[in-house]
């Protein structure tokens, strides 16, 4: 991973959009970045029409002085190619490019993000815009970084997609024949004679083919892919010093596999926005965090936009706590982002998120969200040294972007087998128990994990279950969960029982699925409940650790271990609930040798990277947490005993025994 050109430090500022003001107002703003310690703002990401007003017109001089404005205040860009909205010229110049939605419907711009990735005319235009950038810029000293794009994720339907989508077809399948067999065509005879028959998935009567649906996502991922390179090589070509990424949109909607991504952004950058205004925002924050340097294999990664106030929450806009935006941001540096940046500088006179979160709210400089964020600034500041830092995990989750969008299907046999929910599920348990947690993919390396979770791990390819059942032949301790393993990549069932593709390593042969109602629960011997779902579970040399009471499973197994080579493997056929789940996987944690972080009170979060330790007091009361070091907050000296108010937070250089530090913190 690259960092942006001449930025000192963790990075800090956020998107910066000059073109909605007056001149007079860029000097505030710049005189108020550096109060507030900004070193780094995305410029341009929706000015396409004040670039190029009129077809290869450009307007590039209030850019320039944007540029040198910043540049003598040291502030580094970002500038983002502002092809996530096209102007309306463009519309109309070229009808074919406007999206369609998969009832057929053509939109119109008056939005954003009006355009159809997979058009020749649009795709030719955003080369166009991004090599007039990049020769105006690329040797302009404030560059820092190209920003390509906003979150990509919107998808089309039309013509051109159904082109591009069987060439990609032709690429994967080779020839009509094998694509009929792996999308099961022969179900509802839906067998396609000639490559023209095939379409993107469009309305339907009745459920729409499974197969045909993911394979769609897959595609549309590497169009968009293939979209965002070609931009990324135009900028590239003309500043190969300058790091090229792109803003990651979270979610289920989005179509784009990010662990693949990853390999072609110089620098992972994620948008964080959580949807809970309850603690579940700190829970949100820990997952995605955990998963951006997963994608990122380990590396450090940056936060490239979230909320400084305001979390969205059906509909509604929850005021952050004092004092959360601060915690919300640094929680992300713990887990390996190289600062934190907002979504948005100032907030915008009118439009569409007038009401968004902004670093300068509406009611200007002199408030509470302005000083909270220099506060930040400044601590941030004095922070650098943590980027030499990485987080150490004994335990690793599976994650998987085509069982997410597989699970998605309507034709699933309980409507609760969601995805998201199982692994946040896993991840919280871990989490609440202390543990640092890292993503890996199905077919990523588990060897330096001494437990391995698989969370509802529906698709999976013959190589990854292989490796997977070779890490516990070697004497790693895996846990799965039910609905696992089921499906082939083309999501055709495994016969001979379920999970067929660790059925072998688990030692259990699952004859039938028994979903629960919404409201039902199980019962099992340990006095745990499950819910949402049950099976019948036959063990074929798995012990049964727990088994299901009264009902129709009555006796049965529920949770099962195998031995298997040197190592020992779980079945869970059920979601166990309140702390079931945690109780099982510290338990297999503990017997795979995976240590906690450190002992820490309720509410209190607790996150090292290397040797500094970053402390977080969620919880209404005072919080005391030992460790012994320097709080870089602070400055002080903690002793051997740390203390917070509620909402506090600290990041401890640590010294070890003897007084010397931990690590060694020159970079
Ligand atoms: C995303 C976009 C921004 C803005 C925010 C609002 O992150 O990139 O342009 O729309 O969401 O939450």
């Amino acid at each position: 991973m690259r960092w942006p050109r001449g930025v000192d430090g963790l990075c800090f500022g956020g998107d910066y959009n000059p073109e909605q003001w007056p001149e007079e107002v860029w000097h505030e703003d710049v005189e108020l970045m550096r109060r507030a310690g900004v070193n780094l703002v995305s410029v341009g990401v929706f000015a396409w029409s004040r670039l190029e007003p009129r077809e290869g017109e450009y307007t590039f001089g209030w850019l320039d002085r944007v540029f040198d404005l910043l540049h003598g205040a040291g502030i580094a860009v970002a500038l983002a190619t502002p092809t996530a909205s096209p102007p309306p010229w463009f519309s109309l110049a070229h009808p074919d490019a406007l999206p369609v939605t998969a009832d057929g419907t053509r939109l119109l711009h008056g939005s954003r993000d009006t355009y159809c990735a997979s058009a020749p005319g649009y795709r030719a235009a955003c080369r166009r815009i991004a090599a007039e950038l990049a020769r105006r810029y690329a040797g302009h000293p404030a560059l820092g970084m190209w920003h390509v794009h906003n979150e990509y994720g919107t998808t089309c339907h039309c013509d051109h997609v159904a082109a591009s989508f069987r060439e990609w077809l032709r690429r994967r399948y080779g020839d009509l024949a094998t694509l009929n067999d792996s999308w099961t065509t022969a179900f509802w005879g839906q067998h396609y004679s000639d490559w023209a028959q095939v379409h993107p998935p469009r309305a339907t009567q009745w459920l729409p083919n499974p197969t045909h649906g993911l394979d769609f996502r897959r595609f549309w991922s590497d169009e968009l892919l293939a979209a965002f390179t070609e931009q990324r090589d135009v900028l590239r070509a003309a500043a190969p010093d300058v790091p090229v990424t792109t803003n990651f949109v979270l979610g289920d909607w989005v179509p784009v596999d990010h662990a693949r991504w990853a390999g072609e952004v110089d620098l992972v950058a994620i948008d964080h926005y959580p949807t809970d205004a309850g603690p579940g925002a700190e829970e949100q924050t820990a997952l995605w965090a955990d998963l951006a340097r997963g994608w990122a294999g380990g590396a450090p990664w940056l936060l490239i936009e979230s909320a400084p106030n305001l979390i969205h929450t059906g509909g509604r806009m929850h005021a952050k706590e004092p004092g959360r935006m601060a915690r919300h941001s640094l929680a992300h540096v713990a887990r390996g982002s190289r600062g934190a940046m907002f979504f948005q500088w100032r907030a915008p006179p009118g439009g569409a998120e007038a009401y968004h979160a902004a670093m300068v709210p509406h009611a200007g400089p002199d408030t509470r969200v302005f000083r909270e964020a220099a506060e930040l600034g400044a601590v941030l500041g004095r922070l650098a040294e943590v980027d030499a830092g990485r987080i150490e995990a004994d335990v690793a989750i599976v994650w998987d972007a085509q069982s997410w969008w597989a699970l998605r299907g309507a034709h699933l046999p309980s409507p609760d087998l969601d995805y998201l929910a199982g692994v946040a599920g896993v991840h919280r348990a871990l989490w609440r128990s202390g543990y640092a947690v890292d993503f890996v993919a199905p077919d990523g390396d588990l060897a330096p994990y001494k437990l391995v979770v698989v969370p509802g791990l529906y698709v999976v390819a013959d190589a990854a279950a292989a490796a997977v059942a070779a890490y516990v032949a070697a004497g790693g301790c895996l846990v799965v969960s039910y609905f696992s393993g089921i499906v082939d990549p083309c999501l055709r069932v495994r016969p001979g029982g379920h999970p067929g593709a660790f059925r072998d390593v688990l030692g259990v042969r699952v004859e039938e699925f028994q979903p629960l109602a919404p409201d039902a629960t199980v019962q099992l011997s340990t006095g745990d409940t499950g819910s949402v779902w049950s099976e019948l579970v036959h063990p074929t040399g798995a012990r049964v650790e727990a088994s299901y009471t009264g009902g129709r499973l009555d006796g049965l197994a529920a949770v099962t271990r195998h031995r298997y080579g040197r190592g020992t493997a779980r079945y869970v056929s059920t979601r166990l609930d309140g702390d079931g789940l945690a109780r099982l996987l510290v338990a297999a944690a503990e017997e795979g040798g995976a240590r906690p972080v450190a002992a820490a009170p309720e509410g209190v979060e607790l996150v090292r990277r290397s040797g500094w330790l970053f402390v977080f007091n969620h919880a209404g009361v005072e919080c005391e947490v030992a460790t012994a070091g320097v709080d870089l907050v602070t400055g002080a000296d903690v002793g051997g005993r740390l203390r917070l108010p509620p909402g506090g937070y600290a990041v401890v250089r640590e010294v070890g025994l003897y007084g010397r530090p931990t690590i060694d913190t020159r970079r």
